[in-house]
């Protein structure tokens, strides 16, 4: 492509660090794409003759049903995609094809191309997310009223229901959407016409192609065109965030699988068994979905230190950009849908979590409520006198309401035997029907809401 001053090839080691076609051809119908909005635009300005364009356009879809029958030959030694389909290009349609390159570079190319891969691919995962949160609604629909503990410091706290413990993440995937959103709108601007770097002496109309594109506008400014990445960096950002979420979740569900906890199972097919021990059923799509987010994690400091030490404008080092962002994409699109599998597949063990959430004395604050409301108590003191209670019951080994009226009003005379009302883990989870709380009618409430909010036809994020 670039004969015309030199007279010997590169070195083989130099031919094999410069290339990216082993990665870069994910990006052919992008770069086909951007190829033909190029090309009608070229013609329309009078730059091109409509029977070149007319070539082109049969020769770029020629190129691209090539590649997608798997028939066309990749070449190393035409280093990337735009070379790569350029060259069949030109073997297809002949010198015609060596106009389509006019006002444009693989400057302007490559950044149009990885923008439309980051579009598409935000509008393939972010109906995933939905999805997921479906599944998780689902669940929660069905476990409005399941109790379950409660934890801070994975300390038994407070009863809770399964319902409203799976919609707070509904609440953060929601919030992943979003940031995917967001990031889709701003990097919806074209940089192609920016050429190089300093724009272009055609009379191109950028305007046309960034349409064509459905682009809300082209760049405004040529050197920030070729040079940006930030959309990558939002991209993997907003990527290594919902991984967090998806890790949080796949962390509790290795938790709530394990032996002592026994609150969920998974069935056969989220789950593998063991090659020694013959008892086992190990959650690994839980574990490698926690895990992946290290790769996607890894991805946005690699490319915030790709970009860090780079001058204006295009450098070569921003071909490295599209290994980690590939590999964060496939990662987090594997995580979502690997979990929404667990999701609908998770099968909870309600008398096992009503069990634990009634165990080590997760009513107390319910007692110390009591206190404050029924006997006018100081929360300070309410919260003395209930810690009194506690330790008398755990000496004694029972629970807070084996203690006897006696007991009760040897620490505070004011106690009566309604007070018994308040110390089962359903009176405590009904009570707590404040906004945004965890009582079964609230949750049911929430499903709804969250329907209406996240999976309403024009819900994008919220
Ligand atoms: N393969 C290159 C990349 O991914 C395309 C742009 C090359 N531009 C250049 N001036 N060498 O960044």
């Amino acid at each position: 492509m670039w004969g015309g001053r030199y007279k010997l090839g590169p070195a083989e080691i130099m031919e094999r660090i410069n290339a990216s076609i082993g990665f870069d051809r994910r990006l052919y119908a992008q770069d086909i794409a951007g190829s033909l909005a190029h090309c009608d635009m070229l013609v329309a300005q009078g730059i091109l003759t409509a029977k070149d364009g007319r070539a082109i356009k049969r020769g770029l879809a020629k190129v691209r049903a090539e590649i997608e029958a798997g028939r066309f030959r990749f070449s190393t030694r035409l280093e990337d995609i735009h070379m790569n389909v350029e060259s069949r290009l030109a073997e297809l349609i002949g010198p015609a094809a060596g106009r389509l390159h006019t006002a444009r570079s693989r400057n302007d190319q490559v950044a149009l191309d990885v923008r439309l891969w980051v579009r598409d691919t935000i509008d393939r995962l972010e109906p995933m997310l939905r999805e997921l949160q479906a599944a998780l609604i689902d669940r929660a629909e069905e476990h409005t009223a399941t109790i379950m503990p409660g934890f801070t410091h994975l300390q038994t706290a407070q009863p809770i229901t399964f319902g409203h413990h799976l919609l707070a993440y509904v609440e953060m995937f929601g919030r992943d959407r979003s940031r995917l959103a967001d990031c889709r709108a701003r990097l919806n601007e074209s940089p192609l016409g920016a050429a190089a770097l300093a724009g272009s002496p055609h009379p191109i109309d950028p305007r046309r192609t960034a349409r064509a594109l459905h682009f809300d506008r082209p760049m405004a400014n040529s050197l920030d065109a070729v040079s940006d990445r930030d959309y990558v960096v939002e991209f993997v950002a907003a990527a290594s965030l919902a991984a967090v979420h998806l890790s949080r979740l796949a962390e509790e569900i290795v938790i709530w699988c394990s032996a002592p906890f026994r609150f969920i199972a998974l069935s056969d097919a989220f789950t593998t068994g063991s090659s020694i021990m013959p008892q086992k059923r190990n959650p690994d799509a839980a574990e490698l979905t926690r895990a992946k987010t290290g790769r996607i994690v890894g991805a946005f400091v690699a490319l915030c230190t790709i970009l860090k030490g780079l001058p204006l404008t295009y450098q070569k080092d921003m071909q490295e950009d599209k290994e980690p962002l590939f590999d964060a994409a496939d990662s987090l699109e594997l995580g979502i849908a690997a979990m929404t599998g667990m999701v609908r597949d998770l099968k909870a063990n309600p008398a096992r979590m009503r069990a634990v959430a009634a165990a080590d004395y997760s009513v107390a604050t319910d007692l110390a409520d009591w206190l404050v409301r029924k006997v006018g108590l100081p929360f300070r003191q309410a919260h003395h006198v209930t810690g009194t209670l506690v330790a008398k019951a755990a000496e004694r080994r029972v629970d807070l309401d084996a203690l006897s009226l006696a007991d009760m009003r040897a620490v505070e005379p004011r106690i009566d035997r309604s007070v018994y009302r308040v110390l089962t883990v359903e009176a405590s989870v009904n009570a707590r029907k404040s906004l945004g709380g965890t009582a079964p009618a609230n949750v049911a409430r929430a499903v709804r809401e969250a329907r209406r909010r996240f999976l309403a036809k024009r819900g994008r994020g919220r």
